[in-house]
């Protein structure tokens, strides 16, 4: 699996599984535990996930699938903005470590922007990361403003900016992206296949695909994954899509490809707000 390297040197992998909307219903437990397992054979060793999702479920599936299989894997979660403030990041860390019943998050981030004062928050992820119990920082649906409003001291320091970005979305586009780039900041495309919506419809995609042999899911998430610095997390609930999805590594589009894409997905060319869901 190829990998990323974040500010501080830490490598994370390019490829994740999403985890949201699991956790929430406890007739799927053992269902999502045999997902993420399978997922992990085929060489998936990221998994995103949040205290938000299931409300702590999603983090138990993460838990109960990896039982003893921790070593080698690539574990991402957020914390809630209401939960931002020292002492409140201190305690959702551990509630997170206890639920996925590991003793270090790779990558911890603040969900989306909130009210408590960002100085307050990366003390207390800088505290954790001193302290092991993370191995780094990082934050998610950041505009520009936001980031500008990470204490200078951290910016550096921030592993990863996770957004929302697909071809339909290319709002990040707009100003994010090269603020992240220029300090080497990964991006990790959340709904990257803006969520199975018509995006996987569209007629040039379509066209794309079959010139490739390959489907429109493994295009749309190879013209995020050609981007450098740049993570993909897609989310399915079914084993046949996890080895599709992870062929879009295998995918190349040429630059014919990349100007249709162009053409029927254009990137902003005029402010833009940071799209969220
Ligand atoms: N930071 C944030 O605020 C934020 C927000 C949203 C999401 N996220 C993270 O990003 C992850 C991914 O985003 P997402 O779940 O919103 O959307 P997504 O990954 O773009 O799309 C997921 C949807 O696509 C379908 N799908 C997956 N592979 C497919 C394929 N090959 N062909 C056709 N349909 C396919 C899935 O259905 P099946 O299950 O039926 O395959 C599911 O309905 C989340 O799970 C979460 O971890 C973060």
């Amino acid at each position: 699996m190829q990998s990323v390297t974040l500010p501080q040197g830490n490598r994370m992998p390019v490829f994740g599984l999403g985890t949201w909307r699991m956790g929430e219903h406890g007739d799927q437990f053992d269902h999502e535990v045999e997902l993420i397992r399978a997922a992990i054979d085929m060489g998936i060793t990221l998994l995103d996930t949040a205290e938000m999702y299931g409300e702590g479920g999603a983090e138990e599936v993460i838990g109960a699938a990896i039982d003893g299989r921790r070593e080698g894997l690539y574990l991402v979660s957020k914390f809630f903005p209401h939960n931002a403030s020292r002492n409140g990041v201190m305690e959702a860390c551990d509630r997170s470590l206890r639920r996925m019943q590991c003793d270090y998050i790779d990558l911890y981030m603040l969900h989306w922007p909130g009210s408590v004062p960002l100085e307050q928050t990366f003390e207390a992820l800088q505290a954790l990361r001193d302290g092991g119990k993370i191995r780094d920082y990082g934050v998610s649906n950041f505009n520009l403003a936001d980031l500008e409003k990470v204490p200078t001291e951290y910016q550096a320091q921030l592993g990863c900016n996770q957004v929302f970005y697909n071809l339909a979305h290319r709002e990040v586009e707009w100003e994010v992206s090269a603020w992240c780039q220029q300090r080497g900041i990964p991006l990790m495309a959340y709904s990257p296949l803006d969520q199975a919506s018509k995006l996987l419809h569209d007629p040039v995609l379509g066209e794309i695909a079959a010139r490739h042999e390959v489907t429109a899911a493994q295009v749309a998430l190879a013209w995020l994954l050609r981007q450098p610095n740049t993570v993909v997390i897609p989310k399915t609930t079914q084993q046949h899509r996890l080895r599709e999805n992870l062929g879009a590594l295998e995918v190349t589009l040429d630059d014919d490809d990349l100007a249709r894409l162009d053409a029927a997905f254009p990137p902003p060319d005029a402010p833009t707000r940071l799209g969220m869901r």
